[in-house]
């Protein structure tokens, strides 16, 4: 595993799939490197990709609010993405292009030693949970893996698309709160 040093020059100038010729930015990950808690999206966005941060478009703007339900901020988590570049037109990451870019994230998550991992999303919790993940029956439930509680709830950009699910992810937000305390 690299340092943090080592892992950001890596992943900034990573060619290891096509999503390297389309990017504008590698978005790495942002927030505290120290978190207890670690947020996982698919990937990054159109808005994400010309600022070269996570969730900084209108789902970003859903997730800040989720995160102040249960008093928290951007900068007291640490969020990042399965794959570090946007896919063109905001498609769904590829299995080779995931397969591809894991590793980062495998390395962000064992730099961190996060207390809890949120996957934001199906994709996300297909990666990291379980392969047949179902979102719909298992947002806002908890395993462990090893010292970590792995949980997932829905996509803030699913939930702007439709708003009944916005009660089901708030309920996931204070489950998670629990979990903390
Ligand atoms: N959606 C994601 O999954 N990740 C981002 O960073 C932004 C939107």
């Amino acid at each position: 595993m690299l340092d943090w040093d080592a892992l950001e020059k890596t992943c900034h100038s990573c060619q290891n799939c096509a999503l390297g010729e389309t990017r504008t930015n590698v978005v790495f990950g942002t927030g505290d490197r120290n978190a207890k808690v670690m947020f996982i999206g698919e990937g990054p966005g159109e808005q994400e990709d010309l600022r070269g941060e996570p969730f900084v478009g209108r789902a970003g703007q859903l997730l800040d609010e989720m995160l102040a339900a249960i008093g928290l901020s951007r900068r007291q988590v640490y969020i990042a993405n399965i794959v570090k570049c946007r896919p063109p037109n905001n498609r769904d990451p590829l299995n080779i292009e995931q397969d591809a870019c894991i590793g980062y994230l495998r390395n962000q998550v064992y730099l961190i030693k996060p207390k809890i991992i949120v996957c934001l999303g199906r994709i996300a919790a297909m990666k990291i949970i379980r392969a047949d993940y179902k979102i719909t029956q298992e947002h806002g439930l908890f395993e462990k893996r090893g010292e970590t509680l792995l949980t997932a709830t829905f996509h803030p950009a699913f939930v702007l698309r439709d708003p009944r699910k916005r009660p089901d992810a708030f309920m996931d937000m204070c489950a998670i709160e629990d979990q903390l305390e």
